[in-house]
């Protein structure tokens, strides 16, 4: 590990040799003591040149440094005992510490009374204490590209052509885990946060899920772009053909690619996002990611492995916040599902297709990889459930899908991942599930994604309709799913949104249009009343101009699915924010007051009357 860490040493003041009295009497000793003078001056001002170039230097570094250590240098009294307990590792800390965020420990260096050689020592001695006995994290000083070794020069192991350094650990390493890299990561890290008062502490056990079910966000489109999502990244002519992110990598090429893609990565989802899900009363997270944050295949368009180091370093915000992580694997080899969001839209080629058996096997190499890496002790109190692969496709033979599944599931648990594994219920409902899988226990939980807006049926139905069958139905599927007698066991629902339509722009496709309206493959218009007054001008509206009515009734919607999805192991919003869609924007929704404002506060519940809509039910 090459590190290029600077430790401070106090320097002990030169005793400078006061003139005695004696000196005045004798001229000898008065010369002396002159000459005692000068010495003790000109060392005097040396002292002081030197303090003064090593506070020069230390202020000139604070701008290429990536934050400041919690303090090993400021000597001074109080710095040793305020801040050095953050970042012991684990276990420790304090136990009811809130999601107050750490104070800003960017300050300025208090460089009196301290010392260090001028120029970057490669010889950190971590294990050094402080007089308190403390174990101060050192000081961290970015590597130049000089520093790189030319076999990593421009790799994504070298620090120096990272986009951002912000919350990473710039320290050049090339040690990996499960041959997935250890990158921009800090060696301590505490778990003492706690999302809210209703949860424990990362310190602690959740305890039982179906007693206390999470309340989560996805962070969709981020490290796995989704047209819908971040619509200016596919703001692309239509002769670029472009519909997915394998599409958009392929017409970027590799350079621009990565350019573009870890711009989005450091921008799209950044620590204010973390402390904004905490402060919502969220305590859970479920970050999509793809393959190709862990490797690439001959052929691939994708960028390979730059998206890994973001996951990391959100796994570690979350932690700043108390969030306990969900992981998704969101597009495997091939395609499991043919959706964009798989990362290429078009065909299924995972299990089966031409290369299905080739790409299911790399699946499963890829989860060898992500699990040995994660189970590594940082990620035992964070990591809640382990997702094995995001929405298979319904088409999938389900006796192959269960054979891929329980080998997933094996290399995992093996590996030494104690979170409850999460798999889809792939689109087929969760009373599929019944009698599948069995005998896992709470190791193993069904994903169910709830919508009512992919479905004529659903899509039909009138506001009250839809809040019936949230809290009728849904309840019914999930109260069924939860008992092994009548389902499968452990459920919980990995996405929901409060669109109440399809209107959302991009949602079906580029220039697609809609089921509600009738636009979507020239079907009739799926709106209640199933004529040429379907519109979509309310959904699409920003929340600011919509109607009291239409909000009211977003909100009630809202609240009704978490109740109803309460009644499982606990759910995952989809999703967190989006560019220009606030009906599948927690973020926005609280922006626009269309979200309970305390995910655990809520004003309504399903067992309370539905609250009147106004005229919003006669019209749509
Ligand atoms: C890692 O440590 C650095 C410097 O001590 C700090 O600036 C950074 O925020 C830390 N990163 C995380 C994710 O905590
Ligand atoms: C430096 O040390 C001297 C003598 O121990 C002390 O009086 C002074 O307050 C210290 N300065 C700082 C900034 O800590
Ligand atoms: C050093 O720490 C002391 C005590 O916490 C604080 O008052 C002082 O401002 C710090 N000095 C610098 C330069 O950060
Ligand atoms: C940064 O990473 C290096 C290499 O992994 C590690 O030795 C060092 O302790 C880390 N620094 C911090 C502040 O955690
Ligand atoms: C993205 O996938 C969704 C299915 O989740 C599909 O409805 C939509 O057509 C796709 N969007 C684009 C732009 O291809």
């Amino acid at each position: 590990m090459a590190s290029t860490d600077i430790r401070m040493e106090s320097l002990t003041p030169p005793s400078t040799g006061t003139p005695d009295k004696l000196a005045a009497a004798h001229p000898t000793a008065a010369k002396r003591s002159k000459r005692k003078i000068w010495i003790a001056i000109t060392a005097l001002i040396s002292l002081a040149a030197i303090v003064g170039i090593v506070i020069a230097v230390l202020i000139s570094q604070k701008v290429i440094r990536v934050g400041s250590s919690t303090s090993s240098d400021n000597v001074s009294e109080a710095a040793a005992t305020s801040q050095a307990a953050e970042g012991t590792n684990g276990a420790g800390g304090n136990n009811d510490g809130g999601a107050t965020p750490a104070p800003s420990r960017t300050g300025s260096p208090g460089a009196s009374n301290t010392s260090a050689s001028s120029s970057p020592t490669k010889t950190a001695s971590p294990d050094d204490e402080d007089e308190d006995g403390k174990d101060p994290e050192p000081e961290v000083v970015c590597p130049s590209p000089s520093d790189i070794p030319k076999a990593s020069k421009g790799t994504y192991f070298d620090t120096t052509s990272w986009l951002t350094l912000e919350g990473f650990n710039c320290t050049f390493t090339t040690e990996t885990i499960g041959s997935l890299p250890l990158i921009g990561l800090n060696s301590s890290y505490s778990n003492s946060a706690r999302a809210n008062p209703q949860v424990p502490p990362l310190t602690k056990p959740w305890g039982s899920y179906a007693a206390r079910p999470a309340r989560g966000v996805n962070l969709g489109g981020w490290l796995s772009l989704e047209p819908f999502i971040t619509p200016s990244l596919f703001d692309l002519p239509k002769s670029a053909s472009v519909y997915d992110e394998y599409g958009l990598t392929l017409h970027l090429g590799p350079e621009k690619a990565a350019k573009v893609l870890e711009q989005h990565y450091a921008t799209f989802v950044t620590e204010a996002d973390f402390a904004a899900i905490a402060a919502a009363g969220l305590d859970h997270i479920r970050i999509p990611f793809s393959y190709w944050a862990v490797e690439t295949y001959e052929g691939d368009p994708y960028v390979p492995r730059i998206s890994w180091k973001y996951l990391l370093r959100g796994i570690e915000w979350a932690r700043k916040y108390g969030l306990r992580i969900k992981l998704d694997l969101h597009g495997l080899p091939g395609s499991q599902n043919s959706w964009n969001h798989s990362g290429r839209q078009g065909k299924v080629n995972w299990l089966t297709g031409p290369e299905g058996s080739i790409n299911a096997e790399r699946s499963l190499k890829i989860h060898d990889k992500l699990s040995k890496f994660f189970a590594q002790d940082r990620y035992k109190n964070i990591i809640a459930f382990y997702g094995l692969a995001n929405e298979p496709g319904r088409d999938h033979d389900i006796n192959l899908l269960i054979q891929w599944t329980e080998a997933a599931y094996k290399i995992v648990k093996d590996n030494g991942i104690e979170a409850s594994q999460v798999m889809s219920d792939a689109l087929r409902g969760l009373g599929e599930w019944h009698g599948r899988m069995t005998g896992l226990g709470n190791s193993m939980v069904l994903d169910g994604h709830e919508y009512v807006i992919f479905d004529n049926a659903l899509l039909s139905k009138t506001h009250s309709e839809k809040i019936d069958f949230a809290c009728q139905i849904w309840v019914e599927q999930i109260t069924g799913s939860m008992n092994t007698a009548t389902g499968f066991g452990p459920t919980m629902v990995g996405e929901w949104s409060q669109a109440d339509t399809d209107c959302t722009k991009h949602l079906n496709g580029i220039g697609n249009g809609a089921r509600w309206t009738g636009t979507f493959f020239n079907g009739a218009p799926a709106c209640p009343t199933g004529d040429k007054r379907c519109s979509c001008d309310l959904a699409n509206a920003d929340p600011k101009d919509m109607t009291p009515e239409y909000k009211l009734f977003l909100k009630t919607w809202a609240e009704a699915q978490m109740d109803a999805f309460e009644k499982s192991w606990g759910w995952f919003y989809w999703t967190w924010k989006t560019e220009s869609a606030p009906l599948w924007s927690y973020k926005a929704g609280l922006e626009g007051g269309i979200m309970p404002e305390i995910a655990y506060e809520r004003d309504w519940h399903c067992d309370k009357p539905i609250p009147s809509f106004g005229k919003l039910e006669e019209i749509l």
